[in-house]
C-alpha cells in the first residue's frame, strides 16, 4: 500500500493544542492580516514595556517606486528583550528554578544544566563585564564561540545593555570572521580557547587571532578580546570561587575518565596577546550579578547576522528588538505547540538564525526548557541523538533535513535502541525535505504519532513564515503548507504578475510581519536592491515556489545564485572569488549539484592559466583555499577542469548549462545565446576526469 498524501493531525494532538483546528487557524490568520496592529497588539501586551506600544503600531513602505523602504513595528515603545526573556520569567512568572538549558557536551556524560535564575545572574554579571570594558548601547560585539551556555550568556548580556551582537558561526574561517568584524566595526570580540567537534580539536582562539591579525593589516584594531576557557575549564573554574557555576558543577561531576579530558591533556597552550586578550573567568569574578537593563526603543537594532549574498559579499541582516521578540515568541508557542512541561531540543548551532530564534530568544521568551547540544549527530556513535532524546525526555525536536538523511543511512536499528516515547512534535528547517526523508522521520523517529512541522523561513524573515501548526494543519510530505499569522505570500511570474490558484513562480510576501529584517547593516540601498527592486511592492525571498490545487505551498529551491549545502546558504560568487585567488586559476564557476545527504553540494569548474596543469594536488589546494577563505561548509565536492566556460555573447556564464553538465544531462534546452558551443563537448568529456572528494 502506498503512503497517504495527506497526514491530518491526530484527534488527541488537536485536542491538546493551542490551535486545535484548521478553522481556528483560519480565523486567527484572517484577523492577523486584516488587523495586524490589533492582532500583534494583543500579543505585545503579554510582554513587559517601559513605555507600551502606541499608534501607529505598524508603519511601512514596501514599494521602491514610492520612496525609501522601511518597516517599523511599535516604534516609540520602550522595552528590553533580555528583561523579557529572563527577569520577567524569574520575577513575574516565578520560573526561577526552572531549567532553561540542559547542556550536553561533545562527549556523553559531559553535561550540566542552568536554571532561569542562574542564567539571569550570569547574564547580569557578564553584562557588567561588557560595560566595564566600555561597551555601550549601539556598539557592535562580535561573538565567535562554540555551543556552550556562555554563548547564550554573551548574547543576552549584549541585549541587556543595548549592544548589538554579531555572532559568527564557529565553523567560519579567520577570513570570514575578519570580514564580518570589519563590516560591522565591532569593538570587542568574545571567543573561547577551543572545542571538540567529535574527535577533532578546533583551536578557536588561534583562528580568532588570525582574524584579528587580518583586521590589523586592514588598519582596524579591536579594543579587546574576551576568551572563555572551555577546553581547559577545570583548572580555570574549579578554584573555589564559583561554587554556583554550572561549568564547575559539570566538571566536578564529570571530569573523571571521559575521553574529552584525555584529549584535553593534548590541548596546546592558548596563544595570548596581553594588550588585547582577557580571560572571561577572571573578569566575571569581579563583576556584580545585578545589572539594570538599558531600555531600548522597539525599533533599536538587536543583532546583526551575516548571510550569503549573491554578489559574494555577505549581507549583515539587521533585526530589531520589539518585532523580533514578539514574533519569535509567538511562532515558537504555536508552531511547536509549546506547553510548560515540554523539553525542547533544537539541534541548530546558535551561529545561524535558527539558533538565534529557536534556541535562544523564542524558547526563553516562553520560559521553556531546552537542550543545548555541543556535539555531532553521530558522535561517538550513530545513536547519539536518540540517546539524548531519552536522557532528557525531549518532547519537541527540531532539526534539519540533512541530519535526517544522514541518520536515515544507518537504518532503523540505531533509532529503535532508544524508546523516544517522550516525543510529541518533530520539526524541520533549512532546506526542502524530500518526501522519503519526511516519511522516515514520521514513521521511524516519530512512530506515526508525532506531527511534522516543516518550517520555511530565512535569516531575513527572523522566524517561521510558512509552516504547519501541529494541531490544525493536515501535512503533505515536502510542503511547508500555509502562512503563519501576519504573513501574506504570493507567487509571481517573471513579469511580476500575481498568479492565482495552482501556480509556480517567485515566492514573495505582500506585507511585513514583526520580525522581518529592517536593513542590511551599513547598506540600506543593498537591502532595497536585493529584496524589493525586482518586484516593487513585494519582499522577494529568492526562492521558487509552487502552490498546489489545495493551496499548499511547496518550496522548489533558490532561484538566484545561491545554493543550500546542509541547510546553509552559500553564494556561488563567494566560492568563485576564493577559487580565482589561486595562482593557477584564470576563471571559475561554481554551481549547485544534488547530494544525497547534504541536499546540494558545490560543483566547481575551473579554467587554468596557460602552462598550469590540472592535477589531484591542485584540486586539493583549491579545496583547502575555499575552506580557509570561507569555512569547511563551503568545501567543493567536485572540481572540474574547464578549458572553456559556456558564456553568452555578452560574457555572462550560463550556470544553467553548467548545472546540466555536472549532472551529465545532455538536454541543455535553449543554447542559442551561447557564444561558442564547442566548449560544451569538451566539458562533457572532462566530466569523466572529475576528481571527487
Ligand atoms: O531556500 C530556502 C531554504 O533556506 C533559505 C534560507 O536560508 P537561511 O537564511 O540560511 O536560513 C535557514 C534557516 C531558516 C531559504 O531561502 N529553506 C529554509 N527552510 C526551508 C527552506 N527550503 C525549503 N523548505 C524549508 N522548510
Amino acid at each position: 500500500m502506498s503512503a497517504p498524501d495527506v497526514f491530518p493531525p491526530a484527534p488527541e494532538v488537536s485536542a491538546a493544542a493551542h490551535i486545535s483546528s484548521f478553522e481556528k487557524y483560519q480565523e486567527m490568520y484572517e484577523k492577523s492580516v486584516r488587523e495586524p496592529s490589533e492582532f500583534w497588539g494583543e500579543i505585545a501586551n503579554e510582554f513587559y514595556w517601559r513605555v507600551p506600544p502606541a499608534q501607529p503600531f505598524l508603519n511601512y513602505n514596501f514599494d521602491v517606486t514610492k520612496g525609501k523602504i522601511f518597516i517599523e513595528w511599535m516604534k516609540g515603545a520602550v522595552t528590553n528583550i533580555c528583561y523579557n526573556v529572563l527577569d520577567r520569567n524569574v520575577h513575574e512568572k516565578k520560573l526561577g528554578d526552572k531549567v532553561a538549558f540542559y547542556w550536553e557536551g561533545n562527549e556523553p556524560g559531559d553535561s550540566t544544566s542552568i536554571t532561569y535564575a542562574e542564567l539571569l545572574k550570569k547574564v547580569c554579571q557578564f553584562a557588567n563585564v561588557l560595560r566595564d570594558q566600555g561597551v555601550k548601547k549601539g556598539d557592535r560585539v562580535s561573538i565567535y564561540m562554540p555551543m556552550v551556555i556562555e554563548l547564550v550568556v554573551a548574547m543576552l548580556a549584549c541585549a541587556r545593555i543595548g549592544a548589538i551582537h554579531s555572532i559568527v558561526f564557529a565553523g567560519f574561517s579567520a577570513e570570514s570572521l575578519c570580514e564580518r568584524i570589519l563590516d560591522s566595526h565591532c569593538t570587542l570580540l568574545i571567543t573561547a580557547d577551543g572545542f571538540f567537534r567529535g574527535d577533532k580539536l578546533i583551536n578557536l582562539k588561534l583562528i580568532a587571532d588570525e582574524a584579528l591579525k587580518k583586521c590589523t593589516e586592514k588598519n582596524y584594531s579591536l579594543k579587546k578580546c574576551i576568551v572563555l576557557k572551555h577546553l581547559a575549564r577545570d583548572d580555570a573554574i574549579c578554584d573555589g570561587s564559583s561554587k554556583t557555576s554550572p561549568p564547575c558543577k559539570r566538571l566536578c561531576q564529570n571530569v573523571q575518565g571521559n575521553k574529552q579530558n584525555r584529549a584535553r591533556q593534548a590541548v596546546p597552550q592558548t596563544t595570548w596577546n596581553p594588550s588585547v586578550d582577557l580571560w572571561w573567568h577572571e573578569l566575571v569574578k569581579k563583576a556584580s550579578m545585578e545589572c539594570e537593563p538599558e531600555w531600548c526603543d522597539a525599533e533599536d537594532e538587536l543583532f546583526i547576522l551575516y548571510t550569503s549574498g549573491s554578489t559574494g559579499k555577505p549581507k549583515g541582516v539587521v533585526h530589531s528588538v520589539g518585532g523580533y521578540m514578539i514574533f519569535t515568541a509567538t511562532t515558537f508557542k504555536y508552531v511547536f505547540d509549546y506547553h510548560q512541561d515540554d523539553v525542547y531540543w533544537c539541534t541548530a548551532d546558535i551561529g545561524w538564525i535558527t539558533g538565534h530564534s529557536y534556541l535562544t530568544y523564542g524558547p526563553l521568551a516562553n520560559g521553556a526548557t531546552s537542550v543545548l547540544f555541543e556535539g555531532l549527530p553521530i558522535y561517538p556513535d550513530i545513536s547519539r541523538m536518540w540517546q539524548i532524546i531519552d536522557k532528557y525526555n525531549v518532547s519537541k525536536f527540531y532539526t534539519a533535513p540533512t541530519a535526517i538523511r544522514l541518520l536515515m543511512k544507518y537504518g532503523e536499528e540505531p533509532v529503535k535502541r532508544y524508546s523516544r516515547k517522550s516525543l510529541k512534535i518533530l520539526g524541520t528547517v533549512g532546506e526542502p525535505i524530500n518526501p522519503e526523508a519526511w516519511l522516515w522521520y514520521y514513521n521511524v523517529v516519530g512512530e506515526k504519532r508525532c506531527p511534522i512541522v516543516d518550517t520555511f523561513w530565512q535569516t531575513e524573515t527572523g522566524g517561521h513564515v510558512l509552516t504547519p501548526l501541529p494541531g490544525a494543519t493536515a501535512t503533505k510530505p515536502g510542503s511547508a503548507t500555509f502562512p503563519f499569522f501576519g504573513v501574506v505570500p504570493a507567487i509571481l511570474n517573471e513579469s511580476g504578475e500575481e498568479l492565482e490558484g495552482e501556480a509556480e513562480g517567485y515566492l514573495v510576501f505582500k506585507q511585513p510581519w514583526p520580525a522581518l529584517m529592517r536593513t542590511v547593516y551599513g547598506n540600506h540601498e543593498r537591502f532595497e536592491m536585493t529584496y524589493f527592486k525586482k518586484f516593487p511592492g513585494f519582499y522577494v525571498t529568492g526562492d521558487g515556489c509552487r502552490r498546489d490545487k489545495d493551496g499548499y505551498y511547496w518550496i522548489t529551491g533558490r532561484i538566484d545564485d545561491m545554493l543550500n549545502v546542509s541547510g546553509h546558504l552559500l553564494s556561488t560568487a563567494e566560492v568563485e572569488s576564493a577559487l580565482v585567488e589561486h595562482s593557477s586559476v584564470a576563471e571559475a564557476a561554481a554551481v549547485s549539484h544534488p547530494h544525497p545527504v547534504k541536499g546540494e553540494c558545490l560543483y566547481c569548474f575551473v579554467t587554468l592559466r596557460d602552462g598550469h596543469e590540472f592535477t589531484k594536488s591542485l584540486t586539493d589546494q583549491l579545496k583547502k583555499l575555499v575552506r580557509e577563505k570561507i569555512g569547511p561548509i563551503a568545501t567543493p565536492d567536485y572540481i572540474q577542469n574547464a578549458p572553456g566556460l559556456p558564456k553568452t555573447r555578452s560574457g555572462k556564464i550560463m550556470r544553467r548549462v553548467l548545472r546540466k553538465i555536472a549532472k551529465n544531462d545532455r538536454e541543455l534546452g535553449d543554447v542559442s545565446t551561447l557564444a561558442d558551443t564547442a566548449v560544451l563537448q569538451q566539458l562533457f568529456e572532462n566530466r569523466c576526469q572529475t576528481i571527487q572528494s
